[in-house]
């Protein structure tokens, strides 16, 4: 049976993804060839979301050496260090890309000693990624599915499902995993102003695999928690920071305080790689800002007034003392958030 489009995929010598800008109205696949078109996709999220950015980054290191056709191994490592930062830090709250940037790039150095063997080391990392990521997808579906199992009612912010991970997603995985297991489940998913991952996306893969999702304004989330119409959160992760504190989509603190004035579990979904122990806490997270524009209009029409401001930040800072628990691919993380990450990290490191 076929399953759903892979919103990654590596074909030969070029990466084909789906353009996540134009969901739900049209599944369009595009084709990356070039380190420049990688990082376009990257900023123009055509590719989005932590996970799917580290394997998207790690294949875009192949095409962008290729591209350069280097005659011999010193000139491709220094490309590969054109592309560390050129790649690496094409969105910078979104830990996974540097990190599987790094990965890739640290592991194919250190172990070739030919020009050949560098590109096989950098397309067998990066494919390496992305399978981990599969299965950190998989092992949080099943932890969190066993947290919710009681939960019908779910609240979600943003799209931390498959179109956001080489696999079924952070957030949205034990959401899967309900689904299957047959259990009753009802999706609310904010929509997720100004990009609308969650109207858009979430909305748009949860339908086609079946499960009873519907979008509400995010202005709207906040009584429908108070009210008692929502039984857990869970969302997925950007960056997280050594004692817990937490970068998601802008938004997502406010979420947080909902669920915690209403007295109901706040889980974040996230693999250990989101993880970053050389942040201290969330003030030292680098928040993504964006064009202006994404605020002033709403797909491509202008609704604010001409001459208004506008401030555009990709990502909040939930504060850890409002997480019920981290869900890693390691295991379910409860304060004190310092010393159940770091065990965490160590735990990830050695299996990895
Ligand atoms: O700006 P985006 O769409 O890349 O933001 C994505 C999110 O905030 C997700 O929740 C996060 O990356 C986790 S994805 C599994």
């Amino acid at each position: 049976m076929k399953g759903p489009t892979p919103p990654i995929e590596w074909a030969e010598n070029h990466i084909r993804i789906i353009d996540q800008t134009l969901l739900p109205t049209e599944l369009q696949i595009i084709e990356v060839r070039t380190a420049a078109s990688a990082v376009a996709a990257i900023n123009r999220l055509a590719i989005r979301g932590a996970p799917a950015l580290g394997a998207f980054g790690a294949l875009a290191l192949v095409v962008g050496l290729d591209e350069s056709a280097p005659s011999n191994l010193q000139e491709a490592i220094q490309r590969l260090e054109e592309l560390r930062t050129f790649v690496g830090d094409a969105r910078p709250t979104a830990a996974n890309l540097r990190w599987a940037v790094d990965r890739v790039i640290d592991h194919a150095v250190s172990s070739s000693k030919t020009l050949e063997d560098l590109r096989s080391a950098l397309l067998r990392e990066a494919h390496k990624v992305a399978e981990e990521d599969a299965a950190a997808c998989q092992e949080i579906g099943r932890l969190g599915h066993e947290l919710l199992r009681s939960a019908t009612t779910i609240g979600t912010h943003c799209n931390a499902g498959r179109l956001a991970t080489a696999g079924t997603g952070t957030a949205l995985a034990p959401m899967y995993a309900k689904a299957e297991a047959g259990e009753s489940l009802r999706v609310l998913a904010s929509e997720t102003r100004p990009l609308l991952q969650g109207a858009r996306l979430t909305a748009w893969e949860l339908a086609d695999a079946g499960i009873d999702v519907t979008v509400l304004p995010d202005a709207a989330m906040a009584s429908q928690v108070l009210s008692g119409q929502v039984d857990a959160y869970i969302v997925g992760a950007d960056r997280i920071a050594a004692n817990g504190d937490t970068a998601n989509k802008v938004g997502t603190v406010s979420h947080a305080l909902a669920a915690r004035e209403a007295d109901i579990p706040f889980y974040v979904a996230a693999p250990t790689s989101t993880i970053d122990l050389a942040v201290p806490s969330g003030d030292h997270i680098d928040i993504e800002q964006r064009d202006e524009c994404e605020v002033h209009e709403i797909q491509g029409k202008r609704v604010t007034p001409e001459g208004v401001n506008a401030t555009n930040p990709a990502f909040d800072v939930t504060p850890a003392h409002l997480i019920t628990a981290i869900i890693t691919e390691v295991g379910v993380l409860h304060a004190p958030f310092q010393k159940s990450i770091a065990d965490a990290v160590v735990q990830a490191g050695t299996a990895r």
